[in-house]
C-alpha cells in the first residue's frame, strides 16, 4: 500500500467526515498556545510565512492559523508595530478535501476584515499538495510552521505481512522485532522531516509539532492506543471468524503510524542538532472527543462515548481500511468496534484509562 497515495481523512461534511468527528483535536488544537515570547519574536516582520502541515480539512483547519494569527496581531499591538502581510501555506496529502478548505476561505477572511479592521494584513492563504516528508517550500523561507496531530504518521509500514499476525499495530503480544521495526521507520521518516523544515525555516524560526505519542519508554506497547486500535483488530478477526473477511487481510494490515515518547524525539532531535528544544509537554485527552468532563460529571453512558470515540477513528482511518479491506464492508466493521469499545468502556476502571496521550514540541532552527 503507497500509504501517501491512499491516505486521506474522510472528506466533505458528512456523518462520518473528518470535519464533523475532529472535535478532540479541536479541543486540542485550542490548546495551542503561542507563548508570548514567540509570538513578539514573529511580529516584527514584513510579510510573515507561515505553514500548517498536514493541515486536513475542517474546522481546524481554519482554527489553527486563526489561533496563530490572533496571537501574532495582539503582540504586534501591545509592541505598537506597523501591521504585517501573511503568507499562509496549508500543506497535506494530495487526496485532501482541499476544496472545502477553499470555499470556506472568503468567510476567513471577511471574519478577519470584521474583527480586525482595515490595518490586518492582507492575509494570503494558499494550498499546498504534498508530502512533509520531503521539501515543500523554498529554502529559508518560512518564519513558522505547525503540524497538529500528522507527524506521527509514517511514509510506510515498516513490516512484512506475516510479521504481526493477528494485529494491526503494536499489541502485547507483539514480538520486539516489530516495535524496533516501526521505531526505526519513525526514526527515517522524522530525521527527514527535521532536515526538510531545516532547510527552509528562516535561522531563528520556530517550528510547533502536537502529535500522538506515549509518556515512557517502558510502555513500548502503549496501552491507551495501541489498546484503541487492538479492539479494532479484534473487530476485524471477528469478521474474519464470520467469513466476512480472510484471515490473510488481517495478517497483511498494519497501520502506518508510530506514537514516540518524549525521550525517542528528543533523542531525534539531538542526533540531528539543526533544533534547539524549547518545550516539550505531555498531556491526554479522552478517546470520546465529547467526552471532556471529569468522572462524576460523566455526559455519556459507554455505548454513546464508544460511538463518539469510533466516529473519530472512523474519520481518520477509514481510507486505508476501506482500500484494503473494500468499502462494502465498512459500515459492518465500524457498527462492531462500537459494540466492543462499549464493551471495553464497560469494564472496571477502562474509561478512565481510554485516553490517547499527546506530545507537544516546540523547537527553534538554529
Ligand atoms: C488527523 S489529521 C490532522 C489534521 C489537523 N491538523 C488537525 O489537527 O485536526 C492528519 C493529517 O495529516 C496528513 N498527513 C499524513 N502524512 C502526511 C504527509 N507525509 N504529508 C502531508 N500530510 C500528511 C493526513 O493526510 C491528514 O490530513
Amino acid at each position: 500500500m503507497d500509504v501517501q497515495e491512499v491516505l486521506h481523512m474522510v472528506g466533505g461534511e458528512g456523518e462520518t467526515s473528518y470535519a464533523v468527528n475532529s472535535i478532540f483535536q479541536v479541543s486540542l488544537s485550542l490548546s495551542l498556545s503561542l507563548s508570548l515570547s514567540l509570538s513578539l519574536s514573529l511580529c516584527s516582520f514584513v510579510c510573515l510565512c507561515i505553514a500548517d502541515l498536514g493541515c486536513s480539512s475542517g474546522p481546524n483547519t481554519l482554527l489553527v492559523i486563526t489561533e496563530i494569527i490572533n496571537a501574532i496581531e495582539s503582540a504586534r499591538s501591545r509592541l505598537g508595530n506597523p501591521s504585517l502581510e501573511y503568507q499562509v501555506a496549508l500543506n497535506d496529502l494530495p487526496g485532501n478535501d482541499f476544496n472545502t478548505i477553499f470555499k470556506s476561505l472568503p468567510a476567513l477572511y471577511e471574519k478577519f476584515k470584521k474583527e480586525k479592521g482595515d490595518q490586518f494584513g492582507p492575509c494570503f492563504i494558499s494550498g499546498l499538495p504534498g508530502s512533509f516528508l520531503g521539501r515543500l517550500f523554498p529554502s529559508k523561507s518560512q518564519h513558522f510552521v505547525h503540524s497538529s496531530y500528522s507527524v506521527h504518521w509514517l511514509s510506510q509500514v515498516p513490516l512484512e505481512p506475516e510479521d504481526n499476525k493477528g494485529h494491526i499495530y503494536l499489541a502485547k503480544t507483539s514480538s520486539a522485532s516489530v516495535y524496533k521495526a516501526y521505531l526505526e521507520q519513525f526514526q527515517k521518516d522524522f530525521s527527514v522531516f527535521l532536515r526538510s523544515r531545516y532547510e527552509e525555516l528562516v535561522p531563528g524560526g520556530h517550528m510547533v509539532l502536537t502529535i500522538l505519542g506515549r509518556k515512557s519508554v517502558e510502555d513500548e506497547f502503549n496501552r491507551d492506543f495501541c489498546s484503541l486500535l487492538e479492539l479494532l483488530a479484534n473487530s476485524l478477526n471477528d469478521l474474519v471468524s464470520e467469513g466476512v473477511i480472510e484471515e490473510g487481510k488481517v495478517d497483511s494490515f498494519n497501520m502506518p503510524i508510530y506514537t514516540p515518547c518524549p525521550e525517542e524525539v528528543k533523542k531525534m532531535i539531538h542526533k540531528e542538532g539543526l533544533f534547539e528544544l524549547e518545550k516539550l509537554e505531555v498531556f491526554d485527552v479522552n478517546w470520546d472527543p465529547n467526552d471532556d468532563e471529569e468522572e462524576e460529571f460523566k455526559l455519556f453512558d459507554n455505548f454513546s462515548s464508544a460511538k463518539n470515540g469510533v466516529r473519530c477513528v472512523r474519520s481518520v482511518t477509514e481510507s486505508l481500511l476501506s482500500h484494503h479491506f473494500g468499502d462494502a464492508i465498512m459500515d459492518k466493521l465500524f457498527q462492531r468496534y462500537t459494540k466492543i469499545v462499549a464493551d471495553h468502556l464497560s469494564k472496571e476502571n477502562a474509561r478512565e484509562k481510554s485516553k490517547y496521550v499527546s506530545l507537544l514540541i516546540s523547537m527553534k532552527r538554529k
